[in-house]
This record gives C-alpha cells, structure tokens and sequence, in this order.
C-alpha cells in the first residue's frame, strides 16, 4: 500500500496513529542531528522528522540524500510538533519515520517547485508537467474542474443532452482560417477541424434532439492574444422553439449559477444594451461596466469656435477620469504619449483640468472659454477633481481608441476589481460588416445568422444597416458568450448566402447538406457558445487564458513541451500525397 493518508490530510486528532504517506520531496532541511522532510502531494504538505534519538542510523543516511522532487514512501508515527505552523492545516502535526523507501529519484527541477517561482514562463511551459506541482497551476486546474462539473450538472438537470459531434469536418467560415488535416485514403483532399460545431448543433435540431450542449475543443487558425488560444474549449449550447429571450433567459440562469456556486455572488437581473449604444457609450461590443468614465459626445458644444483640429473632425468624444486633476503635467504629457502610439494611432489628445474651486484649465485655453468647458463637463459627466480626456477624427477609429485609453486608465486606477462581477448582455449585433481587403460584405457572428425581420428590406439597399438577432455575453470587459437565431428556412439562408457573395452553386458546395436539412422541416432555433477558458479565468479573477489551460500554446502558436509543430517525415508526406514547395 502507498498510503494511509494523503499529505493534507493528517491533525492533531490522528496523533499516536501509524501512517504510511508517499510523494514528492518539496525541501529537506538538515541540521545534522535532525532531518525534517516536506512531503508533498495533490492534498498538501505534511511534515516528516527523523532524529538521531528516535530514528535509525540507517534511515538517516537514507534520508541525508534525498533531493527535491525525488518520489518517496515512507512509514511512521503521528506525532505533535514542537513548533507549529499555523501557515498550513497539517501544521500541528509531524510524522516520526519508521520506514523510507525511494520510489523514484528526480533530476534537480528547472525552476523552484513553490507558489512564487524562479521559473520564466517559457521555461514552465517547457516543463509543464512541473509546472502543474505548484499550487497556483494546480489549483487553477481544480477550479476549472468545478466550473465544469457545474456547467454539466446545471444544463443536465435542465433538459439539455449533451452530444459528441465530429472533429473531422468541412470547414466552417466563421471569421478565423482553419486548420487542415489531409486524408490518406482521400488523394488530395483536407478534413478541416471544426472552428466550432455550429452547423452540426443546428442539424441536432432538424434531428429534433430540442436541447443540446457540448462541452468541445474548436481550433481556430489566428493571431494569438492572452484571451485567444488556438484550441479553445466552447461549451457549445443550441435549444429549439425559441425566441430570443428564451436564450437570453436560459443562459444568464446558468451564468448566474456560477457566480453564485463558485464564486458566492448574487447578481441580479443582466443589464441589457444593443451593439449601437455599446459603441457609443464605450466605444467597445464588450465594455466593461464595472466603472464609468462613460463617452460624452462633444461636437455640439466643441464645433463653435476656431480650433480646426474639432471642427473638421467627424467626433469629438471625451471621458471624465475621476480624481485624474491629481495627475501631473507630466503624467498627462505621458498619457498623451500613449495615446499617440500606433498600437493606439490617436494623433492627440486634449484634455481640461476641473478644479476643485469650480474652475476649468485646459489644454485649448485659448480657443474656448469657461462657459465651454463647464458644457464638456456636464456632457462627460466630469465633478471638481476630475481630468476630461478628449479624442477627436473619425467616428468608428476615435471610439477605439478613447475606449483603449478608458481601459488603460481604469486598469492603472484600481477600478478594475477581479472580485467584482458585472455581465451585460449586448444585442442587435450588426448582420454584415464591411471587409476592405476582399471588398465585399461578411457575416459578423456567422452566416447563418438571422437578421432582424423588420431589417429585411435593408438587405437589398443599405446592407451594413442590417441588424441580426445575435448577442454577446459581456463579463468583466471580456466577450465570454455569443450566439443568435438561426436562420431555419432554406429561402432566407440562400438570400443570405447571396448577399455573402456566394453563387448558388458556391453556397451548395459548401452547404448543401444545411440547406437540404432546411429541406425536412426544420424547427425555429438558436443557440449561444461560452469560451469556457475565457469564463473560468475570469471567475478565477484573471485574464490570461493560458493559466487555466493544462497544456497550453505559446504566443506562437507552439506546444514548448512537445516541440509541436514539427515537420513530417518523407515517408508520411508520400503516404498524404503531399509535396513541400522547398523553393518558396
Ligand atoms: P464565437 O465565435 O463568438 O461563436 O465563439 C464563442 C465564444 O468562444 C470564445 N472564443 C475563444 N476563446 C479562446 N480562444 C479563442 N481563439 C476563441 N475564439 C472564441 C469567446 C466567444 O465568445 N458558433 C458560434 C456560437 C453560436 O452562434 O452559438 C461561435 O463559435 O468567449
């Protein structure tokens, strides 16, 4: 037997008891007449003593070399500790060793297997499998656990069936590049992994199955940032006969759930805001609403005078920070700066001081007066004590930018607290959006999205203006949700198609079995997909995916561990009938 117990497990209450423990060496501390070992498990940390009194001469040698991270079994007596450490819940307790056997040695670990390591995260990422001994991984892992188990418990006990769909398919256009897998027994044609199971969850529909989840991996082939990983893992989720709210209703449920079980919040009702107030307010689809600093539209009371920079702009947008006249010349210079960096592209920056006494101090002092600048106050909703931070130039570019700079302040005030949770539904997603490289128009959840039906005539005059029964579930500023009403009629989605640029024939190719299943009375559905990396992070209180992934992929795209990917042999590329262009 390896063990009576496991490392967190032992108290006072199982003092004078013989145990037999077993793990990994986390230190050794000798002090020559008494070794004392932290033995480690998944469970915690006991600790282990042997002394020239009590312990065999043989047993010390043994102990003496121990290293760190060696695997070891060991037997003996419960015992009550001199000193104890409160700092942890075996603290009380030491284990007095009878009996030591080695079970396997280790190498010295890369880094320090401890909460706060030396380790870089590519070098953890390396040894991943180390990596995940420390608590933080660990637990990281536990956590996400728990949130799964949730998700299937709750949609389980509300009628949802959860079904496996394949991740050999054609590809899907949702916006990203797939990743393709050649088939032998095919010459020279591709599987692509699925970017996510949408089309097979609304077949699940036509087949009538009414309630579906999927908790599933989807691969997506682009840009990698600290939310977005290659593979992903969705829990995919489609419901039949039902409307909109039935969606909104049934998943701010399993929302709600989870912040109540695993993180021991109530959240009331959702707020609600359609896709064209978010980009006003917030200049963002997914605004953070855990503070203000709400956009304030400047160009009625900014226009009338004789700076050009405002006149000839298409927006003029502030955003009050609350306490920023606390902020230096300096300070303000320096966000000036940071606005002006291309990642931000502004090309400056305005801002008016409100002082504590009443009075205004800006940067445009000599263009505007202080009648002025009590409107921009009122418009950005700036107190005494406040800084208004103004951007001006194109509408669509200045949101982005004022929102990054309302972020970017947010984050350095503190107003972005991990233990504070607001969601927020936003709605009426556009249908279509423009795509300048290829000119021409693309879905903007995916193309078999329903639009509005009062939008319909639009289609054919003004197809941007087009708004779709599709929604986002906001958390924190962080898109966790999205999903809409489904087209279910065949004439809808060929007209849809049609407006996507696809020819009848183009539209067949790649959805025929779709538009043929539309064919055998498919019901009215519709469905939403969380990226549940994204969720669990943000209910762990952060925002790096990567922590809450067991094997995770660097910025590049590669598994550090497994050195993937990796080229293929000879041999394997003429059993594909695949040829690399050395050339290029
Ligand atoms: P969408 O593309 O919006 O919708 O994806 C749903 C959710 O998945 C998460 N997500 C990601 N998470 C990590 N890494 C990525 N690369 C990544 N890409 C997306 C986001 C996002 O909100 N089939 C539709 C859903 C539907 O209509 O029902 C879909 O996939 O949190």
């Amino acid at each position: 037997m390896y063990r009576t117990h496991t490392n967190g497990e032992l108290r006072l209450a199982n003092i004078g008891e013989q145990v037999t423990l077993s793990g990994w060496v986390q230190k050794v501390r000798d002090k020559g007449f008494m070794i004392w070992i932290d033995l480690r498990d998944r469970y915690g940390i006991t600790q282990l003593i042997l002394d020239e009194e009590r312990t065999d001469k043989s047993l010390i040698e043994q102990a003496k070399v121990l290293g760190r991270e060696f695997v070891i079994k060991v037997a003996g007596e419960v015992i009550e500790r001199s000193s104890k450490n409160p700092n942890i819940p075996t603290g009380e307790v030491e284990v007095l060793v009878t009996q030591l056997q080695v079970l396997n040695e280790s190498i010295t670990p890369p880094f320090t297997i401890e909460d706060e390591t030396d380790g870089g995260e590519e070098l953890r990422m390396q040894y991943r499998y180390l990596d995940i001994r420390r608590n933080p991984v660990k637990e990281s892992l536990i956590f996400r656990h728990k949130v799964t188990q949730e998700v299937r418990k709750y949609l389980s006990d509300e009628g949802f069936i959860e079904v496996e769909t394949p991740y050999l398919i054609k590809s899907t256009p949702e916006g990203a590049r797939d990743f393709v897998v050649p088939s032998r027994m095919n010459e020279g044609q591709f599987y692509a992994l699925p970017q996510s199971p949408q089309t097979f969850k609304q077949l699940l529909m036509v087949g009538g199955l009414d309630k579906y989840f999927q908790i599933v991996k989807c691969f997506r082939d682009e840009d990698l940032r600290a939310d977005r990983q290659p593979e992903f893992t969705q829990i995919d989720c489609e419901m039949a006969f039902v409307e909109q709210e039935d969606i909104l209703n049934a998943f701010e449920g399993l929302t709600r759930h989870l912040l109540k079980e695993i993180n021991g919040v109530a959240v009331g009702e959702f707020p609600r805001m359609t896709y064209d107030e978010a980009m006003k307010t917030y200049g963002n689809d997914k605004p953070d609403i855990r503070f203000g600093m709400e956009f304030g539209e400047l160009n009625e009371v900014a226009q009338h005078k004789h700076f050009n920079v405002f006149n000839t702009a298409e927006l003029v947008v502030g955003i009050a920070v609350p306490g920023g006249n606390m902020f230096t010349r300096k300070e303000i210079d320096k966000l000036i700066d940071w606005v002006k960096r291309p990642q931000i592209g502004a090309l400056g920056m305005v801002y008016c001081r409100c002082n504590e006494d009443g009075s205004y101090k800006s940067s445009v002092d000599k263009f505007y007066d202080q009648d002025d600048f009590a409107k921009w106050a009122e418009k950005t909703g700036a107190k005494p004590g406040d800084l208004i931070c103004i951007l001006s130039g194109d509408t669509d570019k200045v949101r982005v930018q004022l929102s990054a700079l309302r972020m970017e302040l947010a984050e350095r005030l503190g107003l972005r607290k991990a233990d504070e949770f607001a969601p927020l539904w936003v709605l009426d997603f556009p249908l279509l959006e423009w795509d300048e490289e290829t000119e021409r128009y693309h879905a903007m959840h995916h193309p078999f999205t329903s639009p509005k039906l009062e939008d319909i005539g639009l289609l054919a005059t003004d197809p941007g203006k087009v708004r779709a029964n599709a929604y986002d579930l906001v958390l924190n500023g962080n898109e966790i949700g999205g999903g809409s009403i489904r087209i279910h009629d065949k004439a809808t989605q060929a007209l849809l198609f049609d407006h996507l640029g696809f020819t009848p024939e183009e539209a067949r190719a790649q959805f025929g079995f779709l538009l043929n299943a539309f064919e055998y009375g498919a019901p009215p559905h519709g469905g939403i997909a969380f990226g549940l990396d994204r969720l669990v992070a943000i209910l762990g209180g952060q925002e790096t995916i990567r922590d809450f992934i067991a094997f995770p992929k660097n910025n590049s795209g590669r598994d550090v561990m497994i050195d993937a990917p990796a080229p293929i042999d000879a041999e394997q590329l003429r059993e594909l009938n695949l040829k690399l262009n050395l050339d290029t």
